[in-house]
């Protein structure tokens, strides 16, 4: 059985610019996610409060976040790797923030500089921190089926990952596939080790879709229950720390097929296409969304 209604988390912002090595002007960023909130997303992953030594994109986080104009009922989380991260996003009006750790070592060491342990203890203090502020935290895993480095990964590992984040509070999970390796044969055996330490309406899937997998995957995710799905706008994106991994899902792409599965989003296709054409004549590139390209033909 298919969900009636998905949620759409639109992480273009943040997930999406990451990667981009030419400074995004801090006013397209924000017309940008006015754009986004104008089709009708919902949440609208805005910046990262990370070191601005390890992603010199998305220094300009403060002025980002507080100059958005906020839109009643819309949700605006941030990255914040640390409780430093946490402070300043406070501090900037953040209502709702993601802590990401990872399911392989080795990925956890190159994201974020520190082991799988380290990185569950720094987020113990934000979710604590979170909780007298009232605020709530998403918690990301990524390299839910392959990392860069150790190849494949085990579910129960992001079993283990998953249900720490979950026990300190995390009130979502999203399960990344960061470098976009999963099919969806592999996806199934993730989200059934998971599914049995964490209820299936905490959890989020984020597919990258470096090997064209992502809508495949999505689809079995939905039928094994799961109703929150990460994507970005024309397909932007890619992590600064996983090499050669593209962009997540095109967020045009999912909302083509979950309407064709006659799936509500409440988002505005037309609408949406205008925030990605905003953004890609920027950076001056083609659409990463088949969905797009399709229509903007017509
Ligand atoms: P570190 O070098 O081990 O830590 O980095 P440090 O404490 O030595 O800090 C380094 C410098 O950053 C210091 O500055 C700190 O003050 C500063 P210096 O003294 O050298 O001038 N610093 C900060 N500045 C601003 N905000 C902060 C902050 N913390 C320290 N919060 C650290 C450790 C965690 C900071 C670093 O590794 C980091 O920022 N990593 C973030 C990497 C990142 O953002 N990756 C991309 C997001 S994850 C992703 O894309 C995957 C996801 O999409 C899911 C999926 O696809 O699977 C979520
Ligand atoms: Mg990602």
């Amino acid at each position: 059985d298919l969900p009636r209604f998905v949620k759409i988390v639109e992480v273009g912002p943040r997930d999406g610019l990451q990667n981009e090595k030419n400074l995004v002007p801090t006013s397209v960023k924000i017309e940008l996610i006015h754009k986004l909130v104008a089709s009708g997303l919902s949440v609208v992953e805005a910046t990262s409060f990370v070191s601005p030594k390890w992603v010199p994109q998305l220094a300009d986080a403060k002025d980002v976040l507080e100059g958005i104009r906020k839109a009643p009922d819309v949700r605006y989380p941030v990255l914040t790797p640390n409780l430093r991260g946490f402070e300043a996003a406070i501090a900037a009006g953040a209502k709702e923030v993601a802590v990401f750790a990872s399911a392989s070592e080795s990925f956890s060491k190159s994201n974020l500089n520190c082991s799988i342990e380290a990185s569950l203890a720094r987020y113990r203090d934000v979710t604590s921190a979170a909780q007298k502020h009232g605020i709530r935290v998403r918690g990301y895993v990524s390299c839910v089926v392959g990392c860069p480095v150790e190849g494949a990964v085990h579910p129960s590992k992001v079993a283990y990952v998953a249900k720490e984040l979950y026990d300190m509070g995390c009130t979502e999970i999203s399960l990344g596939d960061t470098i976009g390796v999963a099919t969806p044969g592999k996806v199934v055996p993730m989200l059934e080790a998971v599914m049995s330490v964490v209820p299936v309406d905490k959890l989020a899937v984020h597919f990258h879709d470096t090997y064209g997998q992502a809508l495949a995957n999505i689809l079995v995710s939905l039928q094994m229950g799961i109703s929150v799905v990460d994507s970005s706008v024309s397909g932007l994106g890619g992590c600064p720390y996983a090499k050669g991994a593209t962009g997540n899902v095109a967020t045009e792409d999912v909302v083509y097929m979950l309407h064709g599965l006659g799936i509500e989003t409440n988002v505005d296709l037309g609408k949406l296409m205008d925030a990605g054409d905003y953004i890609c004549k920027h950076l001056d590139r083609p659409s990463g969304s088949k969905t797009a390209s399709a229509l903007s033909k017509l």
